[in-house]
Order: C-alpha cells, then structure tokens, then sequence
C-alpha cells in the first residue's frame, strides 16, 4: 500500500482491506501517535463534505501530522480557472499524500496519473468512495465479528449514492448476498450487477423492504443524492420514497444493524437513533480510526 493512490476499493485485494481493518483497531485502542510528525496531508475539497473531510483532518491531527487546502474551491484559484491538472501539479510539491473529492467521475484517477504523491479519493461524483467503504467494512466487522456470508440490504438511491457501489464490490470479496431496494428511477445500475453475477454472487431485487428485512444482517440505508439529477422534478417524486422507523424493526435479528454513510436527510426517523441496531454515528466515529489506517499505510510509517 506504500505510495500507492486508493482511488477504487478495487485498488485493494481482500488481505489488504483486511490490513487495514486491523491497523484500524491499533488506532482505535491507541489514537494519538506521533507517527506523522512532519508530514503534510493536502486536503482538497471541491465538493461538500462534514466527515470525510473532518475526520480525516482529525486522524491527520491526532497522528501528528498538519493538514493544508480548502473546504471550497471557490476560494481557491480554481475559481480563476485553474485546471485540475495544474491544480494537483502545485499542490503535490506541497505535500505528501493528497486526500481529494470531486464532483466528476474519474477525476480522482486522472490526479492519480498526474501526482508526485499518492491520491486518496474521498468521492468521485456518482462513483466510488472506497475511504467511506473502508470505515463502513471495519463497522460491519466490528458488530457482526465477520465480515463472510452476510446479507447485506442496500436501500435507496442505489443509482447515484457512490458509497453502495464501493460496498457492494467490497462485500462482494466476502460472500456476501445483497438485496437491492430502491424507486424504479434509482436502482442499481447492470454494471454492478453484471460485476455480481461474474462472481457468481446472488442478489434480489425489491421495490419495498418491509417484507424482508427480518432476514437482513445490515441495513445500509442511503441518501437520495439531490445534487445529482438535472430534473428537480424528479428529486421531488423520490425523495421521501423510503423512510425508516423504530416501529419497522421489531422483527428484525438480534444482531442486525443500522448503518447509513450520513447525511441523512429524511430516510431514517430521528425515533430509530435510540434504537441499539442503529449504528450510524459509531460508524462516522470509526471513519477516524479507519482513516488513520489508511494514511499510515499509505505514507508508510506503520
Ligand atoms: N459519508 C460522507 O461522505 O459524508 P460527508 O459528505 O459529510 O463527507
């Protein structure tokens, strides 16, 4: 993993996502090491984020390390019209390791072929945010205790929500079974499930998870993604299409939980958070720990 960019979770073999789910857990039993002291993390942000950004700034922080770049490229000389390229040209001679979001697909591969240093994608528009997959594979580890044959719900906007399409070929290394339920208008795309089917995996499709969700060991409950469709229109018809309540979950298994990348906007009721099976601000917590594993590895001081 040393110098090496994490764009895809594909960039990851099975005992890779496994190393860093165990240097993960160092962390979380001991989260403030020196080990960065005198490297740089560039942060750059050119779309919106409150956890990525910040727990990766965290993690940075609690290492030892000290973090530059912007929360908003408008306040950067992008605004001016600096290219990307040029933009992570100037920024790798400033920095070791590059943690980036951006609102078009590929534009964290492209920085990857162009960078002196390693780039970690913290999202590519509606494709793949394997830091966010990480931290979501060490919480379904830690609450389950395996991460092999587990049968995975993912719900909502499966079409545009770049966390499921990580997680799902993640998963897909562990025997998983995944059961999709989404509106017409947001289900999965074939790639994914043409990639499910060449590994001989099973999954299910469903308009409504009411019926099946007693058979579920996690729920991945998922935003609808607004800021991906050109028609406001067709936000408005789905984006209330699902919502969770406390009530829903009373047939649900013991052990099952509830996780959800954040943020949620309607699609869990504020009644299911005391819930015990409902995860998602433990799993925002462990993306501290996760991602202090990641840049470790990366950086190669572990
Ligand atoms: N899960 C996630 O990517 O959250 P942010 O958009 O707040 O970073």
């Amino acid at each position: 993993m040393k110098n090496r960019s994490l764009v895809s979770i594909e960039d990851y073999s099975k005992d890779e996502i496994l190393k860093i789910l165990e240097l993960a857990a160092k962390f979380e039993a001991k989260p403030v090491q020196k080990i960065l002291e005198g490297y740089v993390v560039a942060s750059l942000f050119f779309e919106p984020s409150t956890r990525t950004r910040l727990s990766f700034e965290s993690a940075v922080n609690k290492l030892g390390g000290r973090v530059i770049g912007f929360s908003d490229s408008g306040s950067s000389s992008v605004k001016k019209g600096e290219s990307l390229n040029d933009t992570i040209l100037t920024v790798a001679n400033y920095s070791d390791l590059i943690v980036m979001r951006h609102p078009l697909e590929g534009a964290a591969k492209f920085a990857s072929e162009v960078s002196q240093v390693p780039i970690v994608n913290a999202g590519d528009g509606a494709n793949q945010h394997p830091t966010q997959t990480l931290l979501d594979m060490y919480s379904i580890q830690k609450t389950q205790g395996t991460l092999e044959n587990l049968n995975i719900f993912l719900i909502g906007d499966l079409k545009y929500g770049r966390t499921v399409h990580s997680l799902l070929m993640a998963m897909s290394k562990f025997n998983a079974t995944f059961n999709f339920i989404s509106p017409d208008e947001l289900k999965m795309p074939d790639e994914y499930k043409i990639y499910l089917d060449n590994l001989g995996l099973k999954y299910y499709e469903h308009r409504d998870f009411t019926g099946y969700i007693s058979e579920a060991d996690i729920m991945y409950m998922t935003r609808v993604q607004r800021e991906r469709f050109s028609d406001p229109m067709e936000y408005e018809k789905v984006k209330n299409v699902y919502v969770l309540r406390n009530h829903m979950l009373k047939n649900t298994k013991d052990n099952m939980r509830i996780l959800h990348p954040l943020p949620r906007v309607n699609e869990i009721n504020e009644d299911v958070d005391k819930n015990e099976k409902a995860y998602y601000f433990t799993q925002a917590l462990n993306g501290v720990f996760t991602r202090q594993a990641i840049l470790a590895s990366i950086i190669g001081v572990v």
